[in-house]
């Protein structure tokens, strides 16, 4: 385990139920009206605090309800928590008693499964283990520090990438845990919300690796998302998205509160996790592509190859609400998700431009604003939305190579890897 006083030059660095069974996805490749409440109503910090220019949301007081709702005997409208008081002598748990939210049943009961393909990315997500550490970030650290290494456009973009992305997985963990779990009534997605958090807290130690193996500066990269807009708006869009879940008098349960919870899986699984972070990825990896900063880009391969599997248990979890929910997939409902994700689309291009103002690797920020497109067109199709840029073509093919599952696999069985979890125990 690296201490900040270690020198850096010596690192090493089959379903019950018809409904149940989607498909997986595989990927290859306006927030609503808030009323507006000052920071200082918030007694602590959650991490989804203000950031300069946001607006927040109002918290909702006028349907409070108590936390725990499914005592016995209790017939409030949202779902089980896992945390009733125990019914002695309750009937065992049926497939047929489990749903996606607004579940009644007992959460605290793993099994009987109903949603396989929850479970088997679970199984999955842990196959693909790995930790920051293992990757050898030598060759970065001589290049970073070399004078002539590096231009200063490639610098640009290392450092605005680990400024966004080190935030961004904070407050993606934070949603998952503080706002989404809550509403989530359903073990066997629970399971695999609790490896996403993991990664997510993974993801965060990874950029914190890469930043303390280079030695740049911590609060630069760390408060990057405070201080330059380019890396700013896309946190600012994604904070009133969680801000309701995460109130403790929202629930579930009701048809405006049940496409609220809808609204804001597509705005992290899709949007977030699906479109924000590609110009990203695909900075960094061409980078590697071209034998520059190998080890951060590899940890961005691990990482870019998590977030493809969390967007698509995002996506089966959306599209199994909307079977157990059709009334929630309103036409009106389908015309605002096209527009926010043709919003975030935009977003994003900006992105590309504010990052690598000059075309450099090969790339240059109007090839973003066609895949960024191409892969709007891709999330709409998953979550049964037209599609939205006819007639564009994918600039970066090799970005579905990477992402490729059989190409991973053989990635990760040939890499040498030295693990550090035994060796990083300190007995003193
Ligand atoms: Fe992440
Ligand atoms: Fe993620």
């Amino acid at each position: 385990m690296l201490n900040w006083d270690d020198p850096l030059a010596g690192l090493t660095g089959t379903c019950n139920k018809q409904a149940a069974c989607l498909p997986t996805h595989r990927d290859d490749a306006f927030p609503p009206s808030h009323g507006e409440i000052p920071a200082s109503s918030s007694p602590r910090a959650t991490g989804f605090d203000v950031l300069p220019g946001e607006v927040r949301p109002a918290a909702k007081t006028d349907t409070a309800l108590p936390f725990i709702l499914a005592r016995p005997g209790n017939t409030g409208l949202t779902g089980a928590t896992g945390l009733e008081s125990i019914e002695m002598g309750a009937k065992r748990i049926q497939v047929d008693d489990k749903k996606i939210i607004n579940c009644r049943a007992d959460l605290n009961q793993l099994v009987p499964f109903k949603y396989q393909w929850a479970w088997q990315k679970y199984l999955d997500a842990c196959a693909n283990h790995w930790m920051p550490q293992e990757i050898n970030m030598n060759a970065d650290i001589a290049l970073w520090k070399s004078a002539d290494g590096l231009t200063e456009d490639e610098r640009t973009i290392i450092k605005r990438n680990l400024g966004f992305f080190s935030t961004a997985d904070s407050l993606v963990a934070n949603n998952l845990v503080l706002a989404v779990y809550r509403h989530i009534t359903n073990p066997e997605c629970r399971q695999y919300l609790l490896r996403q958090s993991f990664e997510e807290a993974l993801h965060t130690h990874a950029y914190q690796y890469v930043v303390e193996s280079l030695g740049l500066d911590e609060g630069e990269v760390f408060n990057m998302y405070r201080e330059l807009p380019a890396v700013a708006r896309k946190a600012e869009w994604a904070l009133p998205f969680t801000q309701h879940l995460s109130d403790p008098h929202f629930h579930t349960g009701t048809p405006e509160n049940d496409q609220r919870l809808l609204r804001e899986l597509i705005a992290f699984y899709v949007i977030f996790e699906g479109i924000f972070f590609y110009v990203g990825f695909t900075q960094i990896l061409s980078m590697g592509r071209r034998n520059k900063m190998t080890g951060t880009a590899e940890q961005f391969q691990y990482i870019m190859r998590d977030e493809s599997m969390h967007m698509n248990f995002g996506i089966d979890v959306i599209n199994q609400i909307k079977v157990e929910n059709p009334h929630l997939w309103s036409e009106s409902f389908k015309t605002e998700m096209v527009r926010m994700i043709r919003e975030a689309v935009e977003i994003e291009t900006q992105y590309a431009y504010d990052t690598m103002p000059r075309g450099i690797l090969g790339l240059n920020a109007p090839m973003f604003k066609e895949y960024l497109e191409f892969i709007a067109n891709r999330r709409c199709a998953q979550i049964g939305l037209p599609e939205q840029y006819p007639g564009v073509n994918n600039p970066f093919p090799w970005m579905s190579e990477v992402l490729d599952l059989k190409k991973e696999k053989n990635f990760f069985e040939t890499r040498v890897t030295e693990y550090q979890t035994g060796g990083a125990l300190n007995w003193d």
